[in-house]
């Protein structure tokens, strides 16, 4: 099924799909391992930064192909796409979804570029994500602007994606003090638009809030940094206790604990 198929679905059914970062190998398989196990559907999303480091036919070969190899329902998403150019090389190359991430341009400008990413896409049939409002980034600073409804609703209609990320409450990477997502916000914004509701920023959201989310009408569910995190302090904790060189033995450890994580979040989100 396409994803902006599923996706839509899930917007009917309240359900969501979990939307997973992965880096590398290691962490590609992590991602999938956990799927796997908790028999679940699952996003596989590269960042810009992340295409840059693997390069583009190599992390689209990568993805497709170990989605195969693990015999995964898995569609592959570039997250925070904000140079056109590149987004419109994923839509080439074959990526079943992409984001254009205009959210930092003014509401007419986001508008403009997103319409331009969706006129592009129209002839591969694939999904197309935008964002409205804005999600702080890691490290940076922390203010908020949250998605309005009326405008969440004009911005679909203008533009014609199928998935919209709203900004709720929530923030990249890790947080100071623990956030609440506002639920009824991300209600009122499900009943007035079409497309299907992302949550970025899901990292640090306590297993509770993520449900809410869902029960509210989220459908996708972007998570990154918990699963850098467990790899890079695992890889780390190994590699202090260990002169080993062979890297195919160090590196499974920090792989089975992200896949852990991963498939702990599955389950959580795969709870009606
Ligand atoms: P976290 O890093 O907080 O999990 O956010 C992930 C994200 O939104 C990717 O687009
Ligand atoms: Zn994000
Ligand atoms: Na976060």
């Amino acid at each position: 099924m396409k994803l902006q198929q599923k996706l839509l679905l899930n917007k009917t059914e309240g359900k969501a799909l979990l939307a997973t970062n992965f880096y590398n190998f290691e962490t590609l398989s992590a991602v999938l391992m956990a799927a796997k196990e908790t028999d679940s559907e699952l996003i596989l999303q590269l960042s810009e930064s992340s295409i840059k480091y693997i390069g583009l036919r190599v992390a689209k070969a990568l993805a497709t192909s170990a989605r195969e190899q693990y015999g995964v329902t898995a569609w592959l998403h570039l997250d925070h796409g904000q140079n056109v150019e590149l987004v419109k090389q994923c839509i080439d190359i074959g990526f079943d979804s992409v984001m254009i991430d205009a959210s930092e341009k003014p509401f007419d400008e986001n508008i403009r570029i997103t319409s331009e990413i969706v006129k592009y896409a129209e002839s591969f049939d694939i999904n197309v994500e935008a964002e409205l409002g804005y999600i702080s980034k890691l490290g940076q600073d922390q203010k908020m602007i949250y998605t309005q409804p009326e405008e969440a609703k004009q911005f679909v209609e203008s533009t014609g994606i199928n998935a919209l990320a709203i900004a709720v409450g929530s923030a990249h990477g890790f947080y100071k003090n623990t956030p609440k997502l506002q639920l009824d916000l991300i209600k009122e914004i499900n009943a007035v638009t079409d497309a299907a509701l992302v949550l970025h920023g899901s990292s640090g959201i306590p297993d509770d809030q993520l449900q809410a989310a869902v029960k509210n009408g989220i459908t996708k569910i972007n998570l990154a940094t918990e699963i850098k995190n467990i790899f890079m302090k695992t890889l780390q904790a190994e590699l202090k206790a260990t002169d080993n060189i062979d890297l195919r033995e160090v590196f499974p450890k920090a792989t089975e604990q992200a896949k852990n994580l991963v498939a702990n979040k599955l389950n959580v989100i795969n709870i009606k």
